[in-house]
């Protein structure tokens, strides 16, 4: 999704925001430029596609002194990936980035061009620059101008502009879209950025900006004000200046890295939170589950199939009834939202615009709220009653892998932390439900045996007319998640199946160009699964069975270790099923970490 940097200091304005574009990329996107304001002297420069592009273009450009810069990465909404369409969007002697979405931009256009305006771009965000020219040329100051502007705009937005006439100045605004703004104890720049990691290794302190909040930055420092038009002063955090795991480490690509890493991620998640004979959340208050008959969860991507995994835990083992919910189709549906209903937002980000609007709505009909999230201090976070950090580190990949497993693990814990107040689990297998849960960071490690087969067998998997991911019970949402990776990563068609579900329609496309991934695990419905796997081999489908116990009709078969309990086998096909989406990715070419029209952080609805 779109990603947004400013500067404003003596330092080399290009390369700031060069590399914080560049710390961006993660995001998403399909166009970059800059724009820097030196004297009365602008630069404008935009390129489509990678980052490269843009380097190029500015390779013969240097500041000397004080500038102010803007730049943004574009992940295209409104009109195509082109250079026209790049911000920064140029008025007559400003230039505006966005990120987000204007959702009036159409009457605002219709009535800028009545007025004789003149519009290079398809884009919404183009209106901004020129409502607040239109401003200053009905006499405003250039900061009532752009107030004047921001107070205009309905939608999602974070905005940065600088214009002549204020060479020392950026504007700036947010609402929706998520920005903060950087410092340094000993100089007068400052940083924006739409997120922590392009401020790290430049400023020491950050402020995350409120919905509402605008304002401007100069040489004396940062004057905000909140919606009501009342001005506040920043609330300053240190930022964490640990970049290690922001690099690839010897790995191809950070999704291999990140496969990698989740034996450790998951060890971090379960810190402190597993007793001997009890699950702790200190971080929960201790009545949130006071007067709660039922929990909805709800998600977007990969954090929706984690949510649907927490579905099977949360009733088997606390028995409480749970539904789960895509966060698009909630918003507009009109649900039924009762408050003894807990609501559980699940997402990596905490950006997500769909999710975090449904718990906006949550929140709005009165109900408990739950964040269970991989990055502190989001939107999500800061807004829900109660969150829970999943403690994945960075994840740089745009397909989810440790976060998705640190979901996971989260909700197994919670499960049983909930199945303590409704009594449901005897102690003695609650004991055994967390000794299990420790057992859960052996389970993933990637052995280079399991590797290696893995890039063998990719190559038998480049064709054919697409897969069927299968599973029963939790191994269904897996199923859902490694379906989910593939088409990601290999832009080849994959479907996620509950395993007796394929007779009734799938099975008609059985053949031997059919590829079927079978998840059979030993301690979970095996010979129901089984069955359903031999109807598809009767007729010749091409089956990759996963399983701890061989299987004769299968034609590849991957061996997982004996485990004590099905969830422990899930944690491992779980790596089964994302090195083989990653192998597949690789021998077909393609970039795994930035795979074609996926943003990583998806901010518009
Ligand atoms: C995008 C990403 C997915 C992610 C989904 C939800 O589509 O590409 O990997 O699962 O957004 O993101 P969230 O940050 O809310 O978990």
């Amino acid at each position: 999704m779109c990603g947004i940097v400013g500067y404003l200091g003596e330092g080399n304005s290009k390369e700031i925001l060069l590399h914080g574009l560049k710390e961006l990329e993660y995001r998403g996107y399909d166009s970059a430029g800059i724009a820097i304001l030196e004297g009365d002297n602008f630069s404008s420069f935009k390129a489509v596609g990678k980052l490269v592009n843009l380097e190029e273009k500015t390779k013969d450009f240097q500041t000397k002194g004080f500038s102010v810069g803007i730049g943004h990465t574009r992940w295209a909404t409104h009109g195509k990936p082109t250079e026209l369409n790049a911000h920064p969007h140029l008025g007559e002697s400003s230039y505006v980035v966005h990120n987000g979405i204007i959702e009036n931009y159409a009457e605002l256009k219709e009535e800028l061009l009545a007025e004789g305006v003149n519009f290079l771009s398809q884009t919404d965000t183009e209106v901004i620059v020129h409502l607040f020219e239109k401003n200053l040329k009905a006499g405003l100051q250039p900061f009532k101008a752009f107030e004047k502007t921001v107070q205009t705009l309905d939608g999602a937005y974070a905005i940065l502009l600088i214009t002549k006439g204020e060479e020392e100045t950026i504007f700036f605004a947010k609402n929706g879209s998520p920005m903060l703004v950087g410092i340094t104890q000993d100089s007068n720049e400052k940083f924006f950025a739409s997120s922590d990691t392009p401020l790290i290794g430049y400023a020491t302190e950050v402020n995350y900006f409120e919905d509402g909040d605008y304002g401007y930055v100069n040489k004396e420092g940062i004057v905000i004000f909140n919606e009501e038009g009342v001005k506040k002063e920043p609330s300053f955090k240190t930022l964490s200046q640990n970049k290690l795991s922001a690099q690839k480490d010897g790995y191809r690509f950070f999704m291999e890295k990140e496969i990698y890493e989740q034996t450790n991620v998951i060890s971090d998640t379960l810190l402190g939170r597993l007793h001997d004979e009890e699950v702790v959340f200190d971080e929960l208050p201790s009545d949130l589950f006071d007067g709660i008959n039922e929990i909805k969860l709800c998600a977007c991507g990969t954090s929706y199939h984690s949510a649907l995994s927490a579905s099977y835990l949360f009733e088997r083992y606390a028995r409480v009834k749970t539904s789960v919910e895509v966060a698009s189709e909630l918003r507009y549906r009109d649900p039924i939202l009762t408050t003894d209903t807990l609501f559980v937002a699940i997402s990596q980000s905490g950006e997500t615009a769909d999710t975090l609007e449904t718990l906006k709505m949550a929140k709005e009909a009165g109900l408990k709220t739950l964040v269970i999230c991989n990055v502190d201090n989001s939107s999500m976070v800061r807004l829900a009653d109660a969150s829970i950090l999943t403690r994945a580190g960075v994840e740089k990949g745009v397909a989810s892998t440790k976060a998705f497993a640190t979901q996971v693990t989260v909700f197994w814990m919670l499960s049983l932390y909930l199945s303590q107040k409704k009594q449901t689990l005897s102690n003695e297998e609650l004991k055994r439900q967390i000794c299990l849960l420790r057992e859960v960071p052996a389970a993933v490690v990637v052995t280079d045996e399991l590797h290696e087969k893995m890039k063998r067998l990719s190559k038998r998997y480049l064709h054919g007319h697409g897969f069927f991911f299968i599973g029963r019970d939790i191994f269904f949402p897996l199923a859902l998640e490694g379906a989910l990776k593939l088409k990601e990563i290999s832009y080849l068609h994959a479907e996620g199946y509950p395993s007796g579900e394929m007779k009734h329609g799938p099975i008609a496309l059985a053949d031997p160009e059919l590829f079927t991934i079978a998840l059979l695990p030993e301690h979970m419905l095996y010979d129901k699964a089984k069955s359903n796997v031999e109807e598809l081999s009767a007729r010749d489908a091409t089956i990759c069975a996963i399983s701890p116990l061989p299987f004769d009709k299968a034609d590849d078969y991957i061996a997982t270790k004996k485990q004590k309990d099905y969830m422990l086998e899930f944690f491992e096909m779980m790596v089964v099923v994302q090195l083989l989406s990653l192998e597949v990715s690789i021998r077909l070419g393609n970039d795994v970490d930035m795979p074609r029209n996926l943003a990583k952080s998806v901010t518009v609805e």
